[in-house]
């Protein structure tokens, strides 16, 4: 698969390797010295766009015209900036059409200037996460190479988005691939593990948490022929990229201050910093955002390295030993991730190394936030009219702390990435509104629902003018 010569390739991101690899080779790690994979450009001989407002403009192309489904994608419309496989081989299921939205009213609540703070709005992907972005790459790359087993483990949502673009892209004989899932036995979402169902995933339940399901895929997969569609799969991060394209073509492709992400495996921190240095390469934006990334206090690997360890990138020459006998202490005291925020309820994030450079590439900071303010964050999200799921209010959340300790300005210009649809874990909502299991006190917006005989004069009790 080199229609592309040598224009495109994989590269290992230990500099001190590099080994450069074939994109026609489906690699999770580096074949010499296991670390992550890149996909890389020779942007001289891809053709980078000569004009930004030709992204935008594809989205009035009639559907029936040619290149109209994929014009309509809000991950390939960018294809120009991810140009790894030709126009015409692109998988899509209408993924990415996602918007940057001015918040106001929230904005207010949290001490924020007008016209200051924007959500991006990833639940409204097709299967209801940023998943679908990654996806559509990872797929497209998939079929390319004739896989028919795709799987992935899962906190959730990379399951949902994995099964559904499996029944939507059929194989060389005509029939969708096989979705394979593997999912913790303990806390999936059950909007998410509807999906997963629905859609005809061979969903095993794994006795174990994430960290459990995700080295048991690492370590399968070849030897079961599965094609591995978690964000180890370096195509899912190039998909990922267009979240930060679409914030920008919000903005008229003018850099917010910050952008506040939250941090589970790290795939999406890894590739907003991978667009943006990219960007700022191609000498289509003048000045790199900072990157907040947010982590539940529950699961908090990268908080701990980099706050507490002060574990950095510094160039690629990152601290390994530091960073393995973290690991190995988590390991020993049996330490494992706990979050009501199920999708970030991760303790081993595979794209830490990735992770790290990106803070380094946008100058970025790491907090914590707790359940409490998790949810809080999400009942803020909900109150002004949008719908997260938790791990999604810990942006907000994020914000509020970093706005407490002054690291962001009320007049900064941030964007929070709202990563999962609300409808994603009902449960967790209804339990922050209407739930007794804990105490009031901590749920700052509840809304309980109000109990109410069948009849008119209690209503009128209740309502009456
Ligand atoms: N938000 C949501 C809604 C997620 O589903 C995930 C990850 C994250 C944030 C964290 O993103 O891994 O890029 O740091 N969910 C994965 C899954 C792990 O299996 O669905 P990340």
């Amino acid at each position: 698969m080199t229609g592309m010569a040598d224009a495109v390739y994989q590269q290992c991101i230990d500099p001190a390797c590099a080994a450069r690899l074939d994109i026609g080779e489906a690699l999770f790690a580096c074949p010499r010295c296991r670390s992550l994979l890149d996909v890389c450009y020779d942007w001289s001989r891809c053709r980078p766009p000569d004009a930004l407002a030709r992204f935008s403009a594809r989205r009035s192309t009639p559907l029936s015209a040619a290149h109209g489904a994929i014009n309509h994608s809000g991950v390939w419309r960018f294809r120009e900036l991810l140009p790894f496989a030709p126009s015409d081989d692109l998988v899509t299921i209408g993924e990415g059409r996602t918007m940057l939205r001015r918040a106001d009213g929230l904005a207010g609540e949290l001490g924020m200037k007008p016209a200051r703070l924007f959500l991006q709005y990833e639940g409204f992907n097709p299967s209801g996460s940023f998943k679908d972005n990654g996806m559509a790459a990872a797929f497209t790359i998939a079929r390319r190479l004739g896989r028919l087993r795709v799987a992935c483990a899962s906190t959730g949502n990379t399951s949902a988005s994995l099964a559904l673009f499996a029944r939507q892209t059929p194989t060389g004989s005509g029939e969708p691939m096989e979705a394979i899932v593997f999912v913790g036995s303990e806390k999936i979402a059950f909007g998410k593990l509807a999906q997963a169902l629905d859609y005809g995933a061979r969903t095993l339940q794994v006795q174990g948490d994430f960290d459990a399901c995700m080295t048991l895929v690492r370590e399968s997969a070849e030897r079961l022929g599965l094609y591995l569609m978690n964000s180890v799969n370096p195509f899912r991060l190039e998909g990922q990229k267009t979240i930060m394209y679409r914030v920008l073509e919000g903005l008229d492709w003018e850099s917010p201050d910050w952008i506040v992400v939250p941090g589970g495996n790290l795939g999406n921190a890894s590739a907003f910093g991978k667009a943006f240095a990219e960007l700022h390469e191609l000498g289509l934006i003048d000045r790199v955002p900072r990157l907040a990334v947010i982590n539940a206090t529950g699961a908090n690997a990268l908080y701990e390295l980099v706050n507490e360890h002060g574990v950095r990138y510094g160039g690629g020459a990152v601290d390994r030993t530091a960073i393995d006998a973290y690991f190995d202490r988590m390991t020993a005291e049996g330490r494992r991730a706990s979050t009501v925020a199920s999708a970030i309820e991760i303790g081993r994030p595979v794209n830490l190394i990735k992770a790290l450079r990106s803070l380094e590439v946008m100058n970025g900071v790491v907090a914590q936030v707790s359940d409490e303010a998790i949810l809080d964050g999400k009942a803020l999200v909900g109150r002004f009219g949008y719908g997260c799921e938790p791990a999604s209010g810990a942006s907000v959340a994020g914000l509020r702390a970093l706005l407490e300790q002054r690291v962001i300005s009320p007049s900064d210009r941030v964007v929070c990435i709202l990563t999962g649809h609300g409808l994603k874990d009902p449960g967790a909502t209804v339990d922050y509104h209407a739930g007794t299991n804990e105490s009031a006190r901590s749920r700052h917006y509840a809304n309980p629902p109000v109990a109410v005989a069948a009849d008119p004069e209690s209503l009128e009790g209740l309502l009456g003018m």
